[in-house]
C-alpha cells in the first residue's frame, strides 16, 4: 500500500499527561544501535534514513534511552532529527551498561540525576517531554529514587514521568510523589503478563507502552493461528501482532523497533488492517493455547 501522513492516523491519538498528544504507534530507538545494543549501528546511514522516514509517515512518539549504545541513541536521534518539531523524545534512565548486552539497575538519586542533565545535553532541549524509570532498583529505597524523580520535575528539567517493568503496587507508590503517565512492560500477543498493569493503565488515564511488541516468536510459525489470520489480510505476521495489541486498548502505545526503512514501512502499514471481532477473538485464544 501507498503510505502517506494520513495513514498513520488509523491508529488513532492518545494525550500523554493530557497535554503531548501522540499518534497511538510509536517507534522505537533501540535497534539503531551496534549488536547488543552496544556502539554505532552495522548501518549509520540506513539508521539515519529510518529515524528521517518517521515525520514523514507521521510518527511523533520516539522511545529511546541514555544507555542504548549507551548514548548512540539518543546522539543518532538529535542529528536526524533535531529541533524535533512535533515529535516527542521520550528517553529513560536507571540501568548500566558494563558492557554488550549486559544491563544492571542503578537507582542512586544524584545518578538519576546526572543522566537526566546528560540526556538534555545530548538531544539539545531544555527539559525532557517524557523521562522514564527504566528500572526501580531493588538495591536503593523505592523512597528515594521517587524522590529524586520528584525533584528533577520540580526544577524543570523532565516534564512528564513514566516508569518501567512495575507492577501495580509500584505505580500506586510512585504516585504519592509524582503523576504517573506512561508505563512500559513488556507485553504482546505471546506475552501478556503484564495484563493487569495494562487495565489498571487504562482506568486510570496512563499510556502502556508495550516493549517487544513484535515478539510473536512460535505464533509465526507455518500452521499458526496467527499465520492464518494474516493470510486472510495478505500481511505479515508481525502486522497482525500490531494491530491486535492496537485494538486492545485505547491507552495502548506500541513502539516497534527497527534499523530498516523497509521494516518501518511494514509496520506503519499495519495500522490499515481491520481486524474483526473473529479475529480478535482467535488472537486472544492463542495466549490460552
Ligand atoms: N523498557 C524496557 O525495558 C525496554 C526493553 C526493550 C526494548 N524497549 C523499547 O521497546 C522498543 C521495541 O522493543 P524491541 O526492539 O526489543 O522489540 P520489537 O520491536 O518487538 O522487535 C524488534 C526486532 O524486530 C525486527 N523487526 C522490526 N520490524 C520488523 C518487520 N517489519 N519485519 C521483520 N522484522 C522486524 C527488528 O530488526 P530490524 O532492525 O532488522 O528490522 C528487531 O530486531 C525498543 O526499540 C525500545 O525502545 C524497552
Amino acid at each position: 500500500m501507498t503510505l502517506t501522513a494520513e495513514t498513520i492516523e488509523r491508529a488513532g491519538h492518545f494525550s500523554i499527561g493530557g497535554d503531548l498528544p501522540v499518534v497511538r504507534l510509536g517507534f522505537g530507538a533501540m535497534r539503531i544501535t551496534g549488536t547488543g545494543i552496544w556502539g554505532e549501528p552495522e548501518d549509520r546511514a540506513e539508521s539515519l534514513r529510518t529515524l528521517r522516514r518517521l515525520p514523514e509517515l507521521g510518527i511523533n512518539l520516539i522511545d529511546t534511552a541514555d544507555s542504548y549504545g549507551p548514548e548512540v541513541s539518543e546522539r543518532l536521534i538529535r542529528e536526524a532529527l533535531y529541533p524535533y518539531k512535533g515529535l516527542v523524545i521520550a528517553t529513560k534512565a536507571g540501568l548500566l551498561r558494563p558492557g554488550p548486552g549486559t544491563w544492571v539497575p542503578l537507582g542512586k538519586p544524584e545518578y538519576l540525576r546526572q543522566q537526566v542533565i546528560l540526556s538534555i545535553r545530548r538531544l539539545g532541549v531544555e527539559r525532557l517531554d517524557l523521562w522514564q524509570l527504566h528500572r526501580i532498583d531493588p538495591h536503593v529505597p523505592q523512597n528515594e529514587q521517587f524522590d529524586a524523580i520528584k525533584a528533577l520535575q520540580a526544577e524543570g528539567l523532565i516534564r512528564h514521568v513514566g516508569l518501567s517493568e512495575v507492577s501495580i503496587k509500584d505505580i500506586q507508590a510512585a504516585q504519592k510523589y509524582f503523576r504517573v503517565v506512561t508505563v512500559q512492560n513488556r507485553y504482546n500477543l505471546a506475552d501478556r503478563d503484564s495484563e493487569d498493569v495494562l487495565d489498571f493503565c487504562e482506568k486510570n488515564d496512563i499510556g502502556f507502552i508495550p516493549w517487544y511488541p513484535l515478539a510473536s516468536g512460535d505464533l509465526a510459525k507455518p500452521g499458526s493461528r496467527l499465520e492464518s489470520i494474516a493470510k486472510k489480510h495478505g500481511a505479515a505476521p508481525s502486522q497482525i501482532a500490531l494491530a491486535w495489541l492496537l485494538r486492545r486498548s485505547p491507552n495502548m502505545l506500541p513502539i516497534p523497533g527497527t534499523s530498516k526503512v523497509r521494516h518501518l514501512e511494514e509496520n506503519v502499514a499495519s495500522v490499515a488492517i481491520n481486524l474483526s471481532d473473529a479475529d480478535v477473538a482467535a488472537l486472544n485464544e492463542i495466549r490460552k493455547a
